[in-house]
């Protein structure tokens, strides 16, 4: 059985499939190819975008959705094994895990970290866990990566640049007055690594560089594809020629847990905006984000209003990758 927790471990051809599937149903989005199923999303976490676009997209496949907030409308769960659970949480995810799969063809999860403990929070034991004890396929709908997020960004790259083989690919660090996930920033720099692109990642500080186990992937795809991957914290380097512009922000990871520590420096780091005069230095780059996006913090309004902003598109794309996504799993689990 196939999950989609990662991308690391998903083949480029095998992305491309459920990409290029994305295209077809960007055409023709009513398709039965989820009639009589029924997928479960799970949501510890607040979300537009994911939710909107997993319940829409199921709908338009003929599926049925079951949307889950543990903790507020259904039981909170307990994940550690051999724990005496005497706490909050009244049941534990073997049972959850297998009652689902019972009822349902498939479990998506958002879980991110607790923000405490980063050793702790790598592991992704939520997710992992869901994925050790479901009997039915699960996705990962942001946890420590988003990896639909990731189907996305690249499909909007290669609807407006085609071959992505090469292009100049910066990651850029912006100011957000909290600490925010590492997610979608490892989830960018493994994609587009994936993708044959010459990869910048600019932050403010090496405190601000990725976890290593995503820092060493998007390297070894680099290495594989001929392709550099190069830390700077020098913003004019990092714009000059680029064609494309990702923008996050993220928390330091040696500060984790010590966030008024890491807010002193972070405060510091403002002027990483996004804005005109830094995209005028690339090579007429495309900028996007995720979403969502403080304006005038993380990019300035004159950026995001322009006709280089792509990140509608890409939010828009996630209902066609997710849907594409779900098919496969669905149908080749079933099969
Ligand atoms: N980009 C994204 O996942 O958006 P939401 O947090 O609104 O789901």
């Amino acid at each position: 059985m196939q999950h989609f927790l990662t991308t690391e471990h998903w083949s480029k051809p095998d992305l491309q499939q459920i990409l290029d599937f994305a295209k077809d149903l960007k055409q023709s989005p009513i398709q039965p190819l989820l009639k009589n199923k029924s997928i479960a999303l799970l949501f510890f976490n607040p979300s537009l975008r994911t939710r909107t676009s997993f319940e829409i997209g199921i709908e338009q496949l003929g599926g049925h959705a079951v949307v889950l907030q543990p903790g507020k409308d259904a039981w909170p769960i307990e994940f550690e094994l051999g724990s005496v659970m005497d706490g909050e949480a009244e049941e534990h995810v073997k049972e959850v895990a297998q009652v689902l799969s019972s009822y349902c063809d498939l479990i998506a999860i958002r879980a991110f970290p607790k923000f405490v403990d980063w050793q702790k929070d790598k592991l992704d034991t939520l997710l992992n866990s869901f994925a050790q004890f479901a009997s039915v396929p699960v996705i990962n709908m942001e946890t420590i990566t988003h990896p639909c997020q990731e189907l996305a960004h690249i499909m909007t790259l290669q609807e407006k640049l085609g071959d992505l083989q090469g292009k100049k690919y910066v990651l850029t660090w912006t100011y957000h007055p909290k600490p925010l996930n590492t997610a979608v920033a490892n989830s960018a720099l493994m994609i587009a690594s994936k993708f044959g692109m010459d990869v910048t990642l600019l932050c403010p500080t090496p405190d601000y560089v990725l976890d290593e186990h995503y820092m060493q992937s998007a390297q070894n795809n680099c290495n594989q594809n001929h392709q550099n991957l190069t830390v700077t914290h020098n913003i004019e380097e990092a714009y000059t020629g680029a064609e494309i512009v990702y923008a996050k922000s993220w928390g330091a990871l040696p500060y984790f847990g010590q966030w008024e520590k890491e807010k002193i420096i972070r405060d510091q780091y403002k002027h990483f905006i996004v804005d005109e005069k830094k995209m005028a230095m690339t090579n007429q780059g495309l900028f996007s984000h995720c979403l969502p996006l403080r304006r005038n913090v993380k990019a300035t309004d004159a950026v995001m209003d322009a006709d280089y902003c792509v990140a509608i598109q890409e939010a828009e794309n996630r209902l066609h990758v997710q849907k594409s996504l779900m098919n496969s799993l669905v149908n080749h689990h079933s099969s």
